[in-house]
């Protein structure tokens, strides 16, 4: 198959708004796009990435208004709502009759939604005027895309990309449930707990382990680079090194997340580095230690991941 990339948002519009996927660039990750009122483009989300129809998708809006005809909208659900756009995202009741495919949500009576903060991406849902949804644009299990190139390599060529540049935050969305009057955590995400309990003083609790499911794409295995991966420890001879602040010295393939220490700055290069190492060939890359702490709860979330045992 043959296509050539949209240049601009309004190309993306037409695309999607014909049924087709179209990749596009977040301030987290690049998301696979296809309109959500459409179950076919939906469906074809789910075969592009060899995904599991049980994991539901995240439907991303341009607006506020564009949101509340979606879900039910409880007053917390409005406050937690004023940190849009941002890397948030909000599982709430599904509002009856809103239009979306059933399949995007898997069938469940929750959707969880979020309001993007990329000016491409906004951009590309204003032209839409409908909701889209988007995972992250790589296959099933794999590494997460920031940037087009990584897309384009994850699909070989096979989905049409809206290239705008490396993602900003470089991890995924952090993800919320309201549980009564606290916020419940789903998932580890680009916003820290902290971050959101700063901006609204509402409490974030931790969705206890083994209620995974509670976000169903949380298999244990998922952002998997092709490598196997030895976490909290130094590298030896043959295999890559994914560094942290001040390192050991090392001969091989090694790539710092952040030489400074800076946990945003690792989140951002996060990714990007596995992929590079990954290309680089090693059988094993060794991980640094990397501080439990803000945003590296998402950081370490992910190489735990990354690091399960495959099927
Ligand atoms: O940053 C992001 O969130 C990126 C960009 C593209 O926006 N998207 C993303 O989507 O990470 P995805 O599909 O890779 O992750 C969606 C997560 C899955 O873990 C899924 O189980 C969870 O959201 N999810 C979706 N609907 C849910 C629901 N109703 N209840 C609980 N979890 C849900
Ligand atoms: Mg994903």
């Amino acid at each position: 198959m043959t296509h050539s990339d949209p240049k601009t948002a309004h190309d993306a519009a037409v695309l999607l708004r014909a049924g087709q996927l179209c990749a596009f660039p977040t301030e987290t990750v690049y998301g696979l796009g296809a309109d959500a009122t459409n179950a076919d483009a939906v469906l074809a989300i789910y075969e592009t990435k060899g995904r599991p129809r049980f994991n539901p998708l995240i439907i991303h809006c341009a607006d506020l208004a564009m949101a509340e005809t979606l879900a039910e909208f409880s007053p917390l659900a409005r406050r937690v709502a004023t940190l849009w756009p941002g890397p948030l995202t909000l599982v709430l009741p599904v509002r009856p009759g809103n239009g979306l495919a059933g399949i995007a949500m898997a069938g469940l009576d929750s959707v969880a939604i979020r309001i993007p903060d990329h000016p491409v991406a906004l951009a590309v849902l204003a032209a839409v005027g409908r909701p889209l949804a988007a995972p992250s644009a790589n296959p099933s299990g794999r590494l997460s895309p920031t940037t087009a190139e990584q897309v384009r390599i994850g699909f070989a060529g096979r989905v049409p990309v809206l290239d705008g540049g490396p993602c900003r935050a470089g991890v995924e969305s952090t993800i919320v449930r309201i549980e009564g009057d606290k916020l419940v955590q789903l998932r580890a995400g680009a916003m820290s707990r902290n971050a959101i309990e700063q901006a609204l003083g509402v409490k974030v609790a931790v969705a206890p382990k083994g209620t995974a499911l509670a976000a169903p794409g949380m298999l244990a295995s998922h952002y998997a680079p092709r490598a196997l991966l030895r976490l909290n420890s130094t590298p030896r001879a043959g295999e890559a090194y994914l560094a942290f602040g001040n390192g050991p010295e090392f001969a091989g393939p090694v790539r710092n997340l952040s030489p400074r220490g800076d946990l945003h700055e690792a989140a951002r290069n996060l990714f990007a580095m596995l992929h590079e190492l990954d290309a680089a060939g090693a059988d094993m890359i060794a991980v640094a230690p990397i501080p439990d702490e803000g945003l590296g709860e998402a950081i370490n979330d992910r190489l735990l991941r990354a690091a399960a045992p495959r099927d």
